[in-house]
């Protein structure tokens, strides 16, 4: 028998924190993770912890609730502050089983918890599942940033849409934040934002590129865009939310859009923020057949045509009112 479980003996060794003011009990986890494969680092209290974190990086913790000075929950928010978007697994050792405890452990981030006195089975199992998960998202990630790399590259490949798509997705986050949407939403618009055209990808670049007017065929082609970006980023779950909203951002408020022909609120939210966003950016960047023209005269432009049918009246009206506030 392998002396290791497998899921920890990764090509590098996973690295754990632990902390914990009694010494024995961080030598008994010492112990049982070094036996492991992993590499230990301990820490007495919160402030050594955070000290340890400064001079190098592990890939979970282990935290005792009960310290002197800062307890477990808020060095498991601090940490968790610390990593950002990063996922940096935290149990937290209690020796209370009680569910206030609980429910102040998952408040302060926690993913887990085990309670005192476990047996080094549970806790190994524990780590070794959280581990697996944190592989997973940085798999996820990895092949995320894949694509998004693809689509700022795309892009970039043509001066005049160089940078439209980042712009589109930080602007129409910073719309959704205005219009009360949560930050995880904003960072999901701010995706299908940098997305959104990706499937320009699948386009002859004769077409795209193309200064006099577009054929019926050629157009056909070019509406294509929206189906073949959804296809390209379907495979990744993590980007499965925003699907819809690479499909749609060209449907239109009065159902003359493509490529389903969806009206008004049958076409997705965060999809009607960036079909105006987009547009806006479109006209205040310079193009192969016009100059760009001022902020203020794309937005009085886009008012004028409030009522045309081609955006939400009402979302259009808070991205006019924000935008001016900015100016
Ligand atoms: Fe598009």
């Amino acid at each position: 028998m392998a002396p290791y479980p497998e899921c920890l003996m990764e090509e590098e060794k996973s690295s754990i924190l632990i902390v914990d003011d009694l010494q024995i009990h961080l030598e008994l986890m010492e112990a049982i993770f070094e036996k492991e494969g992993c590499r230990v680092v301990t820490a007495h209290n919160a402030d050594e912890a955070l000290r340890l974190l400064e001079k190098s990086s592990s890939d979970m913790a282990i935290l005792d609730v009960m310290m002197p000075g800062m307890n477990g929950y808020e060095l498991c928010r601090r940490l968790k502050e610390k990593s950002g978007a990063r996922f940096f697994p935290v149990i937290l050792v209690t020796s209370l089983s009680e569910l206030e405890d609980k429910i102040a452990g998952i408040e302060a981030g926690a993913d887990d918890f085990i309670t005192k006195p476990f047996k080094s089975i549970e806790l190994t199992t524990k780590v070794r599942s959280l581990l697996k998960f944190k592989k997973l998202q940085e798999e996820l990630d990895h092949s995320e940033s894949i694509i998004i790399t693809l689509a700022i590259a795309l892009e970039s490949k043509d001066p005049y849409t160089k940078g439209h798509s980042e712009r589109v997705g930080n602007l129409s986050a910073e719309f959704a934040s205005i219009i009360g949407f949560q930050e995880k939403e904003q960072n999901l618009i701010r995706k299908a934002g940098v997305l959104h055209d990706i499937g320009k990808i699948g386009v002859e670049d004769s077409i795209l590129h193309k200064r006099n007017i577009l054929t019926k065929e050629e157009l056909h082609i070019v509406e294509q865009h929206t189906i073949i970006g959804e296809k390209i980023c379907r495979p990744l779950h993590s980007l499965s939310v925003i699907l819809p909203v690479i499909r749609h951002h060209h449907e239109r408020w009065d159902g003359a859009g493509f490529p389903d022909g969806l009206k008004g609120e049958q076409i997705p939210v965060m999809a009607r923020i960036l079909s105006i966003v987009d547009t806006f950016d479109a006209m205040a960047s310079e193009r192969p057949y016009r100059r760009p023209i001022s902020i203020e005269k794309a937005l009085k432009k886009m008012e004028e045509e409030k009522n045309f049918g081609q955006w939400d009246p009402v979302l259009l009206e808070r991205f006019v009112e924000m935008m001016m506030g900015k100016s």
